[in-house]
C-alpha cells in the first residue's frame, strides 16, 4: 500500500537524520519543508522533500494536503488510561475548598479508584479503557505510555497490566506499559509500607517479568507516599527485572527524587512541579528525560513545571497528559501543547518538539515515531487548512485535526 501526501503547505518536524531528543536551544528549532510531499510505503514513512523533487509513481492513493499541515502524530508518554469509573465527586470537593492531599488523606484520591477497579470485571474495565483510547486516538495521540497503580493489589494490578496489553493487540497505536504498583500504600498495608513493597517485589514484578506485561516501572515519589529510599529499592528490583525506571517526582514536595531517578538511569523524571536549582543541575547532560504535565497542574491549579528555567539551563523536556481521574481527567494533547505555550511560556516550536521527539525518548519509541524521517511509522496528523503550526496551540480548545493516519491508514 502506497499513499503519496502531496502539495503539503508545511511538512513538519522534519528529521533527515534520526534524533534521539533535543534539548536547550534546540527545542527551539523546528524543521520543516514548505510545499512537501510525503510517500508512506506499508504504513512506514518512505520518502519525503520539496512538491519539485516529488517522484512520478503509481500509487494506491493520493491526498492532496493544499492548505494543509502534516506533523508527526502526539507521543504521549504518561497516562494512567486504564482506570474504573470517575472522580467528579472529588472535583466538586476541591471546587468546595478542599486540596488534592487532603481528600487523599481521608480515602480519596488513588484508593478512590482503587477501590472502584478491584470491583471492576477485567473486561468492563477493557472497555471504558477502550473508549478513551479511541478518544485520545481521535485527538491526534499516536504513540501512548499506560501505567498500572489504581490496582494496589496483585490480582488487580495485573488485570490492569492485561487490559493494556488488549489495548496494545487490538489498536494500531504504540503503546508502552509501566508497573506502577507504588502508587499509593493500600489500607490494608497501612501501617506495614514495608511489607507492601515487598509484595511488589517479591511477588507483583517476577510475574509482570514472566507474563511481559510492562516495560517500565514506576513509583510516586512524594511526600506521604513512598520516599527516596523506597524509590531506590523498587527501582532497582524493577531493573532486576528487566523494567526500566521512570518516576513520578517533585509534584508537590522535593525531596531528592530527581537524584535517585537520575542515579539508577531513569528513562524519565515526571511532574517536576516544584524545582529547585539542585533537581535542574543533577539533570544537566544525563540521558534522563523530564517530564512536564501541564493538564495536571491546570486541573488541581498547582504551580506549572518552570518550562522556561529548565530549557534556558540547557535540559530537554517533553510533554505529557497525565490522562488520570484524579489530577488529569483529559488525554487531549493538542490542549497540553497549548496550555504548555500559554502557560509556561514554551514557544511552539519547543512546545511541539516536547510532544513529538522528546515524548517519543520519554518511552523509548524514539527511533519508531515522533518525527518525519524514513523508516519511521507514519502516525500523522493532517490539519485544517491553518496559517502556520503557531495556529495549533494559539487556536487553544478548537481542533484544528482534520484526520489522523496510524501506520499510514
Ligand atoms: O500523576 N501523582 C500521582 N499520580 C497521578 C494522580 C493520581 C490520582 O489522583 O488518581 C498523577 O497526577
Ligand atoms: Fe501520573
Amino acid at each position: 500500500m502506497k499513499t503519496l501526501f502531496k502539495n503539503i503547505k508545511e511538512l513538519i518536524q522534519v528529521r533527515t537524520e534520526p534524533i534521539s531528543f533535543v534539548s536547550g536551544k534546540q527545542m527551539n528549532v523546528l524543521p520543516t519543508i514548505k510545499n512537501a510531499f510525503l510517500l508512506v510505503e506499508n504504513g512506514v514513512i518512505s520518502n519525503f522533500g520539496s512538491m519539485q523533487d516529488c517522484p512520478t509513481i503509481t500509487t494506491d492513493k493520493i491526498v492532496d494536503a493544499s492548505g494543509k499541515l502534516v506533523l508527526p502524530s502526539w507521543c504521549d508518554s504518561h497516562t494512567h488510561l486504564v482506570y474504573a469509573g470517575n472522580r467528579e465527586g472529588e472535583f466538586v470537593d476541591r471546587i468546595n475548598g478542599f486540596t488534592y492531599e487532603e481528600i487523599a488523606a481521608r480515602g480519596g484520591g488513588i484508593l478512590n479508584s482503587a477501590k472502584k477497579l478491584q470491583e471492576t470485571s477485567e473486561e468492563e474495565l477493557y472497555q471504558q479503557s477502550k473508549v478513551r483510547l479511541k478518544d485520545i486516538i481521535h485527538s491526534g495521540t499516536g504513540a501512548i505510555e499506560i501505567k498500572s497503580g489504581y490496582g494496589l493489589t496483585v490480582e488487580a494490578e495485573l488485570k490492569m497490566l492485561r487490559v493494556i496489553k488488549r489495548l496494545k493487540e487490538t489498536f494500531p497505536i504504540e503503546i508502552k506499559a509501566t508497573f506502577l504498583g507504588a502508587h499509593a500504600v493500600p489500607l490494608k498495608f497501612k501501617n506495614n509500607k514495608k511489607g507492601y513493597l515487598q509484595l511488589l517485589i517479591n511477588d507483583m514484578m517476577p510475574k509482570i517479568s514472566e507474563e511481559k506485561l510492562a516495560e517500565f516501572v514506576d513509583i510516586f515519589c512524594e511526600t506521604g507516599y513512598f520516599t527516596v529510599e523506597d524509590t531506590e529499592l523498587i527501582l532497582r528490583a524493577g531493573i532486576k527485572n528487566g523494567l526500566t525506571p521512570k518516576i513520578h517526582v517533585n509534584q508537590f514536595t522535593a525531596i531528592g527524587g530527581v537524584k535517585a531517578g537520575v542515579k539508577n538511569g531513569a528513562l524519565s523524571v515526571d511532574h517536576l512541579e516544584v524545582m529547585r536549582n539542585e533537581d535542574i543541575e543533577v539533570l544537566k547532560g544525563t540521558s534522563t528525560m523530564p517530564v512536564a504535565l501541564p493538564s495536571c497542574s491546570y486541573f488541581l491549579s498547582i504551580p506549572y513545571t518552570p518550562a522556561r528555567k529548565m530549557i534556558d539551563a540547557g535540559l530537554p523536556l517533553a510533554l505529557a497528559s497525565d490522562y488520570n481521574p484524579g489530577s488529569s481527567p483529559s488525554g487531549n494533547m493538542n490542549f497540553v501543547v497549548a496550555t504548555a505555550c500559554i502557560k509556561m511560556k514554551m514557544t511552539p516550536e519547543e512546545a511541539i518538539n516536547a510532544a513529538t521527539i522528546n515524548g517519543a525518548y520519554a518511552m523509548g519509541l524514539e527511533k519508531e515515531v515522533g518525527s518525519i524521517t524514513v523508516g519511521k511509522k507514519a502516525n500523522l496528523l493532517l490539519t485544517k487548512p491553518i496559517p502556520s503550526y503557531g495556529f495549533i496551540p494559539y487556536a487553544f480548545g478548537n481542533p484544528q485535526i482534520e484526520k489522523v493516519y496510524l501506520k499510514g491508514l
